[in-house]
């Protein structure tokens, strides 16, 4: 009963902070791509008393209570947080949360507080870092002059990421290298490299686009450069697709009408040649009949 009175006075008035970390693993940096879940986690590594785990968020130097676990009345995500958080695992000792398809606003740091008795509270921080990156597009030109193609490669992502071209063939370079830095109004950040390649292509060469943001997982695409080519081709020549369809239907049309018209032609001749020799058969018939009339 004690206990409960003690628990339920936490819940009520927060918790004593000793700031103690050292017992406290957890995650210095969590790293989620915006749309991501996230996990946090902290787990004491010593036998002590706890109470209960609350998990707050910092900013600013403002702590805000997100959720809460003891024994008494479990797990208790605040308002406010009920539809961001969940616990993944809820105990005395080892206590995680997911915040669920992260965005800009849920990165910053959190804290974990293993609220003891009579020692206080011990504390973790994990952080959490929220990213953006979209996949590379890559675009493979020829250029005016011979053995020489400008590859051009963009990523969008937050913060502003890195782009690395490589190519499978190894006497290719990549030379005058040029990049462009667009700032996007939701804070994202579009680079786009361009340099021009050089040397003979072999067949089946690929070129390579890697983009990267902080040290999360980068994004990369390969291209063949002839069939770049053709994709670019197709791209451009969208339009033509039902010009070809109507020449195509034309050009059936075309060649139904002459097949038609030879095979009526061939038929009318012979039908006049049957004719004329009928009219020549009758011809001399009737000629026959007329000399005969
Ligand atoms: C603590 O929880 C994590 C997952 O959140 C789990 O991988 C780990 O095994 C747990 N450790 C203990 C001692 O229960
Ligand atoms: C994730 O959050 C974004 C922005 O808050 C929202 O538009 C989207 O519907 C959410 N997706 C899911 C699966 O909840
Ligand atoms: C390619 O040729 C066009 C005109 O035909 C010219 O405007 C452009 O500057 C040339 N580009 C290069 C890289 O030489
Ligand atoms: C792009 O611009 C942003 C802000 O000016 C900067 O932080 C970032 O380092 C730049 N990135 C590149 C690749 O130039
Ligand atoms: C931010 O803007 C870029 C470019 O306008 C877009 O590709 C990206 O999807 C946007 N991100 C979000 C989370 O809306
Ligand atoms: C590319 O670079 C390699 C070594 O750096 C060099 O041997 C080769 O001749 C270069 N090729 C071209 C086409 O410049």
């Amino acid at each position: 009963m004690a206990d409960c009175v003690l628990v339920y006075l936490l819940f009520v008035c927060g918790v004593f902070q000793t700031g103690a970390a050292a017992v406290i693993q957890t995650q210095q940096t969590v790293m989620a791509a915006v749309g991501e879940d996230a996990e946090l986690s902290c787990q004491l590594l010593e036998t002590k008393d706890v109470l209960q785990v609350t998990w707050q968020k910092s900013s600013n130097d403002v702590e805000t209570n997100v959720a809460t676990y003891n024994k008494y009345f479990g797990q208790r995500v605040n308002d406010g947080f009920t539809d961001k958080v969940k616990f993944k695992h809820a105990g005395l000792w080892n206590c995680s949360i997911v915040i669920r398809n992260v965005t800009e606003q849920d990165e910053g740091c959190y804290r974990c507080l293993f609220n003891t008795y009579p020692e206080g509270a011990f504390i973790g921080r994990p952080c959490l870092q929220v990213y953006e990156l979209h996949e590379p597009v890559v675009d493979v030109r020829e250029s005016n002059s011979t053995e020489e193609w400008v590859v051009s490669c963009s990523a969008t992502g937050r913060p502003a990421p890195t782009i690395t071209l490589s190519v499978s063939q190894q006497d290719l370079n990549f030379s005058q290298y040029n990049t462009v830095n667009v700032s996007n109004t939701n804070a994202t950040f579009t680079v786009t490299t361009t340099a021009v390649l050089s040397g003979s292509l072999k067949q089946s060469t690929q070129v390579g686009c890697a983009a990267r943001v902080l040290s999360a997982p980068h994004r990369e695409v390969m291209v063949t450069v002839p069939e770049v080519q053709q994709v670019y081709a197709a791209a451009t020549a969208d339009y033509n697709v039902s010009f070809w369809i109507i020449a195509s239907g034309v050009a059936v049309g075309q060649i139904v009408f002459a097949c038609v018209a030879t095979f009526i032609a061939v038929l009318l001749k012979k039908k006049t040649r049957r004719g004329t020799l009928r009219t020549t058969n009758k011809i001399p018939q009737k000629s026959a009949n007329d000399i005969i009339d």
